[in-house]
């Protein structure tokens, strides 16, 4: 007999940066797994931040999710804004029937400063998007979860979280932020039959266009190939060996689990999806 993902069919998901990156990845998956998917993503730039979502690539989400034969919702919003958050979590209620069982708190971003020269754009960009995001979004899209008695919550931490990063201490400081905001919630929900559970992962393969746009971005401040700077940072951070090196498909079969059934026991827990860094 095989193992497969229970209880997925007829979900309704909320994916914070589901129109590129591992987001995109993860609300394709949802869709082929029978749910139907809103997304919430910024679709204008941040100053000072590489490329993110564009209304293109929100369109073209949206369309992945209905080529999959869901419903699929696009929400542009930024989540650093508490009235955008509430408006777009509203629509996505309006559109699922008052119902939102998985939370995924993906968006995220990250750029490179030495601490005495952090620049204030981008300080707040981080600290703003990477936590009060996450808390803006999840304090609107629970309420229906704790109502209803049941939902996951699913929040993207990172490996950075196991060890020193230099010239990330902003990122860093989020990512520890979210794995507190994570067994802290897991607390607070757990009477309301509530999961909410981290994944850390590891540095994931860039890609072009609606691709993982972390590294890429990171890698043109380092003046580095996107494909040398994912390389470096792998080799560096990972368990030794070819093996070790993460992809976005990775992260999502984690993020699936922790959303099915199967995960029904498992709260307040940090998962490592991250090449073994948090064990070296
Ligand atoms: N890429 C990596 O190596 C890596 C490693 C560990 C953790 N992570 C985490 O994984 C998550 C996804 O990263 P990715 O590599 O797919 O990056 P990405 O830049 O491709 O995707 C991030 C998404 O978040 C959206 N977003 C950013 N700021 C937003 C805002 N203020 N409001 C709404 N949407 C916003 C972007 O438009 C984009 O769609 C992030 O939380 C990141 O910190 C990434």
């Amino acid at each position: 007999m095989g193992i497969e993902l229970r209880g997925l069919v007829g979900k309704k998901v909320l994916v914070t940066g589901g129109a590129k990156g591992q987001g995109f990845s993860h609300a394709k998956a949802f869709a082929e797994a029978g749910c139907d998917v809103a997304i919430i993503d910024i679709t204008t730039p941040i100053a000072d931040i590489y490329d993110l979502a564009t209304p293109d690539m929100m369109k073209a989400a949206v369309k992945a999710i209905e080529d999959r034969g869901q419903k699929g919702v696009g929400l542009p919003c930024d989540i650093r804004d508490e009235a955008q958050v509430k408006a777009a979590v509203d629509k996505a209620l309006d559109a699922f029937g008052g119902v939102i069982n998985v939370i995924v708190n993906n968006a995220g971003v990250a750029a490179l400063d030495f601490i005495h020269q952090m620049r204030s754009s981008t300080l707040h960009a981080v600290i703003d998007t990477n936590i009060k995001g996450a808390m803006f979004v999840t304090k609107y899209a629970s309420d229906n979860m704790i109502g209803r008695r049941e939902g996951k919550i699913i929040n993207i931490s990172s490996a950075v979280t196991g060890s020193g990063h230099a010239m990330l201490s902003h990122y860093v400081a989020s990512k520890h932020a979210i794995n507190g905001l994570t067994s802290a919630w897991a607390m607070e929900l757990a009477e309301f039959n509530i999961n909410v559970n981290a994944i850390c992962p590891a540095t994931i393969r860039p890609g072009e266009g609606q691709g993982s746009g972390m590294v890429l971005g990171l890698s043109k401040e380092m003046d580095m190939g996107p494909e040398d700077a994912y390389e470096t940072f792998s080799a560096q951070g990972n368990m030794a060996g070819d093996k070790w090196r993460c992809e976005m498909q990775n992260i999502t079969d984690a993020v699936l689990f922790l959303a099915s059934a199967n995960a029904d026991m498992i709260t307040g827990t940090i998962l490592p999806v991250d090449c073994g860094q948090m064990a070296r």
